[in-house]
């Protein structure tokens, strides 16, 4: 039975190095993402919220079902977000990520993506 417990704790060993791994990853990404900076406070704000969207709209542009929104304009994005804030319809989650964000976070956040747009890089 020696060999059972070896192999179950070389699994267990396996898999807390996946975890380590991914914590490790999402603190370097929380470094690289977020980097102290001398930027003035609502574009590292604006950048620092960008990021979330990204998990879901993806960044180049492209998307699965889910609309992108890497080239729309600062206005777009705000009457956007304040009809998602308003209503569930048509989308809950968009709903949900609108009532988390205040109307300052909102606006840095709008203003970074469609900064980003404009100077033709992608957010
Ligand atoms: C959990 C996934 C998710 C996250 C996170 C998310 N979105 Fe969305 N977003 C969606 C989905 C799904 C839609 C499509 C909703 C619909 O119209 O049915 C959408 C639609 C939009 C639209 C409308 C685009 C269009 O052309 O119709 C905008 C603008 C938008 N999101 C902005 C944002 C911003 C800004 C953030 C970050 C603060 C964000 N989203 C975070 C899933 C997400």
């Amino acid at each position: 039975m020696k060999r059972e417990r070896e192999a179950a704790i070389v699994s267990r060993a396996n898999g807390l190095a996946a975890e380590i791994r991914w914590l490790l990853g999402l603190s370097l990404s929380a470094i690289l993402l977020f980097p102290e900076s001398s930027a003035p406070a609502d574009v590292s704000q604006g950048a620092q919220i960008a990021a979330t969207c990204a998990s879901c709209h993806d960044p180049t542009g492209g998307g699965q079902g889910i609309p992108p929104i890497a080239a729309l304009d600062e206005q777009t994005i705000v009457k956007a977000m304040l009809a998602f804030r308003a209503s569930e319809s048509p989308s809950l989650v968009m709903h949900a990520v609108a009532l988390s964000l205040g109307d300052d976070e909102l606006a840095a956040t709008a203003r970074y993506l469609a900064d980003r747009a404009n100077a033709g890089r992608q957010p």
